[in-house]
């Protein structure tokens, strides 16, 4: 394993929460993070039992844990139901008129749901999806917009026991086919389209396509309309989510659910062709969404809260809707792109809602940066009091715009390392606590027992790189890979022994901070997306006029890493400009835009070592623009080497 751990060694800077900010905050000192951190690892029964209080249970549990590695019990006999820890209680005091979530549209409408309004919508829908004969464990996909019937389509199925399964709005007809088929889907919850720059994603039309053939699970299809456009509706299937509303009452009492109640499966990319299905269930996930929101973002009352991401993601699962509705918190919701219509969209909306945390991801503070301080510079920004970051390492460059440029100077910046795996943050600053670094995540957060450790499962010296690992179970973690135990057990805890390794590679300074290098496995981070080299490569050789692909992340200024595949065409097929175009395109409709390749290069044969494996670090080297360094001892042909450089792109 090779990673470079110079970066971090030059950075110096360090930032203390003000003093305003940490006689305030939960956690005001480090002192006291430290305290409540070794009581978490020391007595994790006594410190889980009483951050579990504050959920409202139907029926207590009766043991806080059961570990039979690597499955995980979490509060085991315990009854809850999250809907009702996101609603119904909040109903009984003030909170009943509290603004849980503020929208807009991109084209610029402005909703605002109380708390009693999205407990009256999540009721009545349902009592649409019971009308719909959708049971307890029935599993739905929610392919969706950024609108509130995306929470609403969420806490819904949460609320009468069905396993949601949310599908960003930006993967293709294929991906939806694939999730429907592995998670046995029984219905799926849409929108006619969607909004983003200012053009329409069809997302039913999408649907349809995934349906086609009519051999899908899918027996229903429920339809909000959002853009209003012409779409077609198959009778017998598909119903509209206005029309189905009127049959309802609003009178829907939350199911009291094991704490081991599946909540959700959301598929994320490892590094196999194909997509995992990430099952968390409901006590333990619940409490790791809320504990953080608490803790990290430290949510108040008064704050108006803003996390940008799409509910299609982890972080919008947790970060939008679970933990600050569990807290009882203001939830702002943005449909659409943060240029449309100008470049000045986000920081107009921190202004127009006087928002007070923002949490966003390092590639579109870059991408604000590239557009320049003038767009900000028009805003008052003056409300924020907290800014976040998450998805990738931060540079340094882009986290000291943030404090400066957005922050006032003013604002801790917390920088949380996790994974749709961990289902919450697992190494992040406390903001009145941590002392902050631009580019480290510092410390772990309450019950994470994380390492570096070497390949044998020993801990690294200070400075030294190595795999990062949790060794014990936390409350959030997954429970499983959907309907493969066999995975979950291959894939998380078997590289190293005893340990969840998550796939990232660290290093640990001397003062204990966490420094996150990325992903050492074949999985790349593009803008912040988790994308597999294996899904891509065989999405390219799907297409007719490919052999052979090999798929490598070269670095990029704005997206982290952009895409680089190598291609061998098939015998007689012309490695054409066209082709190149065509593959993308073919990539694109097969994973979603998200995937769309930066760049194809064709070679004549991939460097292969003699026992036939793709040597990806030469690939690598040769798409960053660098010379091949290092072992080419093992490569099959040398002459390969010399023949990779050229693309028809350029
Ligand atoms: C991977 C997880 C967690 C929600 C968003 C992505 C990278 C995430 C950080 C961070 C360095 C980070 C890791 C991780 N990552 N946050 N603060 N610093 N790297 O969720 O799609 O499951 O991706 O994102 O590589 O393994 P995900």
């Amino acid at each position: 394993m090779s990673i470079n751990i110079e970066s971090h060694q030059n950075e110096k800077r360090i930032f203390k929460p003000a003093k305003e900010f940490s006689r305030k905050a939960r956690i005001g000192s480090m002192a006291q993070y430290q305290a409540m951190y070794d009581e978490s690892i020391q007595r994790p029964d006594k410190f889980w039992a009483r951050e579990a209080a504050d959920l409202t249970w139907n029926t207590k549990w009766l043991k806080v844990l059961e570990w039979n590695p690597p499955f995980a019990r979490w509060f085991v006999g315990g009854k809850l139901n999250i809907s009702e820890n996101c609603l119904d209680r909040h109903l009984q005091g003030p909170r009943r008129n509290k603004a849980a979530i503020i929208w807009e549209g991109e084209p610029g409408e402005k909703r605002t749901l109380t708390y009693q309004q999205l407990h009256r919508e999540v009721c009545r829908f349902a009592n649409v999806l019971k009308r719909q004969k959708l049971r307890k464990g029935d599993r739905v996909i929610i392919y969706m917009p950024m609108i509130p019937e995306a929470a609403i389509a969420m806490l819904a199925c949460a609320r009468i026991g069905l396993t949601h399964s949310v599908v960003f709005g930006g993967f293709s007809a294929d991906s939806i086919r694939d999730r429907i088929a592995d998670c046995g889907a029984v219905a799926v919850i849409t929108a006619d389209g969607g909004y983003r720059r200012g053009s329409i994603v069809p997302l039913k039309k999408n649907v349809d396509d995934a349906l086609q053939g009519g051999t899908s699970t899918v027996k229903r299809v429920v339809v909000f309309r959002r853009t209003g456009q012409d779409i077609h509706i198959e009778e017998g299937r598909d119903v509209w989510w206005h029309r189905e509303m009127e049959y309802v009452d609003a009178q829907c009492p939350p199911v009291p659910l094991d704490s081991e109640h599946p909540l959700f499966i959301l598929y994320t990319s490892g590094s196999t062709g194909k997509p995992k299905g990430i099952l968390h269930t409901t006590a333990g996930y619940l409490l790791g969404a809320y504990i953080t929101c608490k803790y990290v973002f430290d949510l108040r009352d008064e704050d108006v809260y803003w996390c940008t991401a799409d509910v299609g993601w982890v972080t919008g699962h947790s970060y939008v809707v679970y933990g600050p509705l569990a807290m009882g918190a203001t939830t702002l919701m943005y449909e659409g792109a943060p240029n449309s219509p100008d470049n000045g969209r986000f920081w107009k909306i921190i202004e127009d809602y006087a928002v007070t945390i923002l949490y966003t991801a390092p590639t579109a503070i870059r991408a604000f940066i590239k557009w320049g301080d003038e767009w900000p510079k028009k805003y008052d920004l003056s409300s924020l009091r907290l800014l976040g970051t998450v998805g990738e390492p931060i540079n340094p460059e882009a986290w000291m715009w943030f404090h400066t440029v957005i922050g006032g100077g003013r604002c801790p910046i917390v920088d949380t390392w996790w994974q749709t795996e961990t289902g919450g943050h697992m190494i992040t600053p406390l903001p009145g606590a941590t002392p902050t670094t631009p580019g480290t995540a510092t410390r772990p957060f309450f019950g994470v027992d994380a390492a570096v450790v070497d390949d044998d499962g020993n801990e690294v010296p200070p400075n030294v790189g190595g795999k990062l690992v949790i060794r014990r179970p936390w409350p959030s973690m997954l429970r499983s890979i959907w309907g493969d135990k066999a995975r979950y057990k291959k894939t998380y805890w078997s590289e190293v022994a005893g340990c969840y390794f998550a796939g990232d590679g660290a290093v640990r300074d001397k003062q204990g901070n966490f420094w996150i290098i990325g992903r050492i496995d074949d999985v790349l981070n593009v803008a912040g997306h988790r994308l597999g080299t294996a899904e891509v490569e065989s999405a390219l050789v799907s297409h007719e006029a490919v052999a052979e692909a090999a798929v490598v992340g070269r670095p990029d200024e704005l997206k982290g890493q952009a895409v680089v595949c190598f291609v061998t065409v098939k015998q007689g097929v012309a490695a054409t400009k066209e082709l190149a175009a065509a593959l993308k395109k073919h990539v694109r409709s097969a994973i979603g835009p998200v995937a769309t390749p930066d760049d194809i290069r064709f070679a004549e044969a991939l460097p292969k070592t003699r026992s036939g494996k793709i040597m990806r670090r030469l690939l690598k080297e040769i798409a960053g623009g660098q010379t091949v360094t290092g072992d080419t001892t093992t490569l099959e042909d040398f002459s390969i080497l010399a023949k990779l450089g050229a693309s028809p792109d350029e």
